[in-house]
């Protein structure tokens, strides 16, 4: 059976080449709301905070544009495939179909390429998602959108508008129901004031669908240190907080790889005097394996509603097809086979899911 978080990814898709994302009017069938009930990962936090230092830990690879300002600033819908050891790795974006990319730096070119292809060089931000898929050993299944630094300032060159406009994207993918928050908060900043937190407080009260991640744990104050946080002391999540240690800017400048930066974060919370006690509940490989986890656990708990919606949209669809009439030479029609025809399958697979794994099927 294909597994839950590949199915999504594959709706996911679907929705993005018919133009839809939830935000925009789109074909107006539906596919919108089917967008909206599919759970998905969102990345937080302040700028500088460890975003993309995570997500190149959780992928294994550096992959992601760089440098001052606000760099992200399209969302990144990334899905991560895991194949079999000594496969070939590659990516692909959906812009680009039939392109393999086993150069990592030129992923990172084509971010950048194509957040600059919707934004002019104005540094403008804009709500269109581009999504990456990358096929590895080194991953788990996992789906997370990379949204732009929340920001107090503008910098040079951007509009002062941007600070609230980037809140309000972020906003708006994080105040859905089904959104995870991965919520990234520097360790060497007060977590009061951090901005992440912030936010997740206030659309997640009781921190339900929070993770809280705290970085750069190896840069606190000598003698201070970060268990009133991590033991969910400070600041009360459901969830088990995680910390991390990411790559510094001195082992990126000298290229430190990836998987030996990995095994580094290992052996410091493995050695570490203050959370050598926790080491197996912290790291980057950890989090990555607990939210897959969660991931999954979410989409199996709304399989119901999404077949329902799912069987809604295929009845639009049909309807919509016989008022166009047969035969369909446009190319939005084909389109329209298309999606309806992945919508049965869909159908399909989530009911094989639902009788696999509920005996009882009462729910
Ligand atoms: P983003 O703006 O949230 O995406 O943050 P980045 O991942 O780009 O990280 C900002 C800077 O902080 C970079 O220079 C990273 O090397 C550094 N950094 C991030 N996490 C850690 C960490 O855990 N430890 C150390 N020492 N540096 C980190
Ligand atoms: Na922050
Ligand atoms: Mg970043």
């Amino acid at each position: 059976m294909e597994n839950l978080i590949g199915l999504v990814n594959r709706i996911q898709k679907a929705c993005t080449a018919l133009g839809d994302h939830g935000d925009t009017e789109g074909s107006g069938i539906g596919l919108p709301t089917l967008w909206e009930a599919l759970p998905s990962v969102a990345v937080v936090g302040g700028q500088s905070s460890g975003k993309s230092s995570v997500l190149e830990s959780f992928v294994g690879r550096d992959f992601l544009p760089r440098g001052s300002g606000i760099v992200t600033r399209r969302p990144l819908v990334l899905q991560l495939h895991k194949i079999d050891e000594g496969q070939v790795e590659y990516a692909e974006f959906l812009h680009l179909p039939k392109r393999r990319f086993t150069d990592f730096s030129l992923v990172r070119k084509e971010i950048e390429d194509e957040t600059d292809r919707l934004t002019g060089r104005t540094k403008q931000i804009s709500i269109q998602p581009i999504h990456l898929s990358i096929y590895s050993p080194n991953v788990v299944n996992l789906t997370l959108i990379d949204l732009p630094g929340l920001t107090k300032v503008a910098v040079e060159g951007q509009p002062d508008s941007i600070v609230q406009d980037i809140e309000t994207m972020v906003r708006s993918y994080v105040e859905k129901p089904n959104c995870i928050i991965l919520a990234i908060s520097p360790a060497n900043q007060d977590i009061a004031t951090s901005d992440a937190m912030k936010l997740a407080k206030e659309v997640d009260p009781n921190g339900e669908r929070t993770f809280g991640v705290l970085t750069k744990l190896d840069l606190m104050d000598k003698g201070t240190n970060a268990l009133d946080v991590l033991e969910g002391r400070s600041f009360r999540l459901q969830h088990p907080w995680v910390g991390v240690v990411n790559r510094s800017q001195a082992d990126i400048n000298k290229n430190v790889d990836m998987i030996l930066s990995r095994r580094k974060e290992r052996e410091y919370f493995a050695t570490s005097p203050d959370y050598s006690h926790l080491a197996s509940k912290m790291g980057s490989e950890y989090l990555a394996k607990l939210l897959s986890q969660n991931l999954e656990s979410v989409i199996k708990s709304r399989i119901p509603s999404i077949t329902s919606l799912i069987s809604k949209t295929i009845d639009e669809l049909e309807a919509e097809m016989n008022q166009i009439g047969r035969p369909i030479a446009v190319d939005a029609g084909a389109q329209l086979y298309t999606i309806l025809d992945l919508c049965r399958a869909f159908d399909r697979v989530f009911k094989e899911h639902l009788d696999g794994g509920r005996p009882g099927g009462d729910r």
